[in-house]
């Protein structure tokens, strides 16, 4: 496995929100992450980019630990990050937001150029403040910065959030993009019909733990797993 996450335990002060979360991600593939709000996804993907510390459990990218490394390390390392809420320098241009993203795209990478293919409006809004854009262009933005920073995993919490159909498409095409180049995803969704679309595999969350990982054919082939799955939640 690329990542490999073992029994994370994680707190708001007091408050435990993951408990003993394990989660694991192969190389080349997208894994959805499907669970309810407030079950804990967006503190598991801090945890695994570093951004949120964990009590207990281990980390391991690409054979190494790296449960204590700073979020830049990991960065470095190649876990890129897509955070939820299209969070963006709002004072930099466009150009310059991705600029400081950009890391050497070696001979399979994304440059600027790939992206300007991809987001044609962010060429063209390109020596615009990025606090200008739309939260939809915003959220492009976010994406496109991901991409440039050319590394061996990206974590997207919930990247088609508030986008219109034809946006969410293009997310789902850039998706299947990175894993032709290598890439391995990490997806967090609620959208489950986008979410199964791309997947290679889906892990269920619930209250702080992963509860159970399914292939994609299998849900494919039953898709009440899902709502079965998620149904938990409630119970
Ligand atoms: N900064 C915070 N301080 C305290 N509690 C938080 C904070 N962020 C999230 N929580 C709580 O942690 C739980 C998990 O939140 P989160 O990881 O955002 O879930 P999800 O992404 O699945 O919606 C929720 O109960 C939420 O209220
Ligand atoms: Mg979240």
């Amino acid at each position: 496995m690329l990542l490999d996450a073992l029994g994370l335990d994680a707190f708001y002060g007091q408050s435990q929100v993951l408990h003993g979360c394990s989660i694991d991600v192969a190389e080349g593939e997208c894994l959805a992450l499907l669970g309810r709000n407030g079950v804990g996804k967006t503190t598991l993907v801090h945890a695994l980019g570093g951004l949120h510390p964990v009590k207990r459990g281990t980390v391991t990218f690409a054979g190494t630990d790296i449960t204590a490394m700073p979020p830049e390390k990991r960065l470095r390392a190649g876990i890129t990050l897509v955070p939820q809420g299209h969070r963006v320098f709002r004072s930099l241009t466009v150009a310059e937001n991705l600029q400081v993203s950009l890391r050497p795209p070696g001979s399979d990478g994304w440059t600027m150029d790939d992206v300007f293919d991809r987001f044609p409006i962010l060429h063209e809004r390109s020596t615009q403040v990025a606090g200008r854009l739309s939260g939809g262009q915003q959220q492009m933005l976010s994406v496109a910065r991901a991409m440039l920073g050319n590394g061996r995993l990206m974590l997207m919490d919930e990247p088609a959030e508030g986008l219109d159909p034809q946006r969410v498409a293009l997310i789902g095409s850039i998706i299947k993009e990175l894993k032709q180049r290598g890439t391995s995803v990490l997806l967090v969704e609620q959208r489950v019909s986008f979410a199964t679309g791309v997947a290679d595999r889906v892990s269920f969350m619930n209250r702080g733990e992963v509860t159970d990982t399914l292939g994609i054919a299998t849900v494919r082939e039953d898709p009440t797993i899902v709502t079965r799955q998620l149904g938990l939640v409630a119970s």
